[in-house]
């Protein structure tokens, strides 16, 4: 990489934090230390529930049921935004069905923690349900609002079936009754975070899903 003079010359002196292979050391030593110092943050607000290791397993079981179950049939598969799609991405790639996939994105007033109920499609399908198999792939069942609201919707579409799966289950917090047909784990009442889960848009990329301290 070429410095421009103007930015490593102080007068006719080069100051020595600006000089091309001093600099480019400040930098990295800077961003070693940033990453470091997030790295003790996170680790001091959020604790490992579930490894990497262990949602990959689970996701390869889910897979490998639904496989079975749907066998010489093609699903449509129907993803929650924002949550679900790692969740969705790992699992379609497991599969041994053909498969064809659609989005909705759902909006619930509350806030960053906790919907209020009531709920509206911000995203809705592109393609017709009737007289297909639809299983709707979802994050997290928390109080069990929104997917209640959700299957009754796409219920309607008629389609020749319809089922759900979801990573995780809160079942302690449900307010509405709502049983899905393949889940992942059942997880105690905390907030978690990570595989595409957020808080305030955060932390979805986390490769394993940590409680909120
Ligand atoms: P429900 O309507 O209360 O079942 O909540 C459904 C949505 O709330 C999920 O799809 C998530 O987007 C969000 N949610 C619920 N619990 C959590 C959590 O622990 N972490 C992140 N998002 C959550
Ligand atoms: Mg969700």
């Amino acid at each position: 990489m070429v410095w421009p003079k103007s930015q490593t010359q102080v007068g006719n002196h080069v100051h020595p934090l600006l000089r091309p292979h001093d600099l480019r050391l400040t930098v990295f030593s800077t961003f070693a230390f940033t990453t470091h110092c997030k790295k003790i943050i996170l680790s001091m607000i959020m604790k490992l529930l579930l490894s990497e290791k262990r949602i990959q397993q689970r996701v390869g079981f889910l897979a490998r049921r639904i496989s079975r179950d749907f066998l010489g049939r093609e699903i449509l598969m129907v993803g929650v935004l924002k949550g679900a799609f790692i969740f969705m991405a790992d699992l379609v790639r497991k599969l041994k069905i053909p498969v064809r996939l659609d989005f909705v994105r759902l909006a619930s007033y509350g806030d960053g923690t906790c919907s209020s109920g009531k709920i509206q499609f911000t995203k809705d399908l592109e393609c017709s349900l009737r007289g297909k198999d639809v299983l709707i792939v979802e994050d997290i069942i928390d109080t069990g609002v929104t997917l209640q609201y959700l299957y009754r919707c796409l219920k309607a579409r008629r389609p020749g079936s319809l089922a759900v799966v979801t990573l995780l289950d809160k079942p302690s917090r449900r307010k509405v009754s709502f049983q899905a047909d393949y889940i992942g784990f059942q997880i105690p009442d905390h907030f978690v975070v990570g595989y595409g889960l957020d808080c305030a848009e955060e932390y979805r990329n986390l490769r394993g899903i940590y409680i909120v301290k």
